[in-house]
């Protein structure tokens, strides 16, 4: 398949959606709309709505069944990125080539815009797919997403990436870090593709797993970006990791091994995505792109 040309596509109906989903930058409050937006459409890659999205196709769904569902992911994504680029968290200056919202804006609406896109993806999760049929569906992703990002998925991973920093290098604590603050937003995007076209059971559970575990990938291959990317491919700052002293794969394993652990996973990965979408090749090249991405 031509993934480039795939991605290409699935950006534009995910960026046209969120425009329509999210409050016209003019809308009261204007400042606080206008740095929702700044966030939102400043270059992200969008990989959970676009793994949703296949995730739904692998189900044998229509992807556009979740297209709302899945911009809902990113403004829950885009506002983890905000937070996590606040003076208090990682103290970023740089994000999606521009500067962070916080510099470009300021602080409190640095943290009002992210509080306003999480609540604004709740509503949004809540009302769509639309329709009397899909109740049900609804209020389980409601449910999901918000296990998934809470206090024992992504927003634990963020505390204990935070109490990490400069800690003893250590296996485990660095794969529960990943596994929280990355892998479970995008176990859950894999996981609610197949749930709205109404996957249940074991077969969702194995959605989600690979889901988590291709997370698990990301985060790896983001720890490896951040030693070897530069600011112009990254549209983030290189370097900050080891600056701070962060558990990362190339700091308790060293570089060459964390390479080596990325491809062993995003190999095993790649059979098990083989099995989970039947010959399909979407979540195959997208196993692929997350490995191998350069920003
Ligand atoms: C960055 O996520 C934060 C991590 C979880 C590693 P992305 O690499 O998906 O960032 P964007 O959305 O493309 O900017
Ligand atoms: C971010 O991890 C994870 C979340 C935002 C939940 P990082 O701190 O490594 O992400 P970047 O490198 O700043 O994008
Ligand atoms: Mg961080
Ligand atoms: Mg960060
Ligand atoms: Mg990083």
């Amino acid at each position: 398949m031509d993934l480039a040309a795939f991605l290409t596509e699935e950006r534009e109906r995910v960026d046209g959606a969120l425009n329509r989903l999210l409050a016209p930058a003019d809308a009261w409050p204007a400042r606080l709309h206008q740095a929702m937006r700044y966030a939102v459409f400043g270059g992200g890659k969008r990989v959970r709505p676009v793994l949703a999205r296949a995730a739904c196709r692998a189900a044998g769904g229509d992807a556009e069944l979740i297209l709302e569902a899945a911009c809902a992911l990113e403004m829950v994504h885009t506002y983890s990125l905000i937070h996590d680029d606040l003076p208090a968290l990682d103290d970023d200056t740089l994000r999606r080539g521009r500067a962070t919202v916080h510099v470009a804006f300021d602080e409190a609406l640095a943290i009002l815009a992210g509080d306003a896109l999480l609540t604004e993806a709740f509503a949004v999760l809540g009302r769509f797919p639309e329709g009397d049929g899909f109740a049900a569906r609804r209020a389980d992703a409601c449910r999901l997403v918000a296990e998934a990002i809470g206090s024992r998925g992504m927003v634990g991973g963020q505390v204990e990436d935070l109490e990490a920093t400069g800690a003893t290098p250590d296996g485990v604590r660095l794969e529960r870090i990943h596994r929280a603050k990355t892998g479970a937003l995008l176990g859950v995007a894999v996981e609610l593709g197949a749930l709205l076209e109404g996957v249940e059971g074991a077969s969702r559970a194995e959605f989600a797993g690979f889901g988590r575990r291709l997370g698990l990938l990301f985060q790896i291959a983001d720890d490896i970006l951040d030693v070897t990317g530069s600011a112009a491919s990254l549209g983030k700052s290189p370097g900050k990791d080891a600056a701070a002293g962060k558990l990362t794969y190339p700091a308790v394993y060293g570089l060459e091994a964390a390479r080596r652990k990325r491809d062993e996973l995003a190999s095993s990965l790649a059979d098990e995505a083989q099995r989970l979408e039947r010959g399909l090749g979407v979540l195959g090249a997208l196993v692929n792109y997350v490995a191998r991405r350069d920003r």
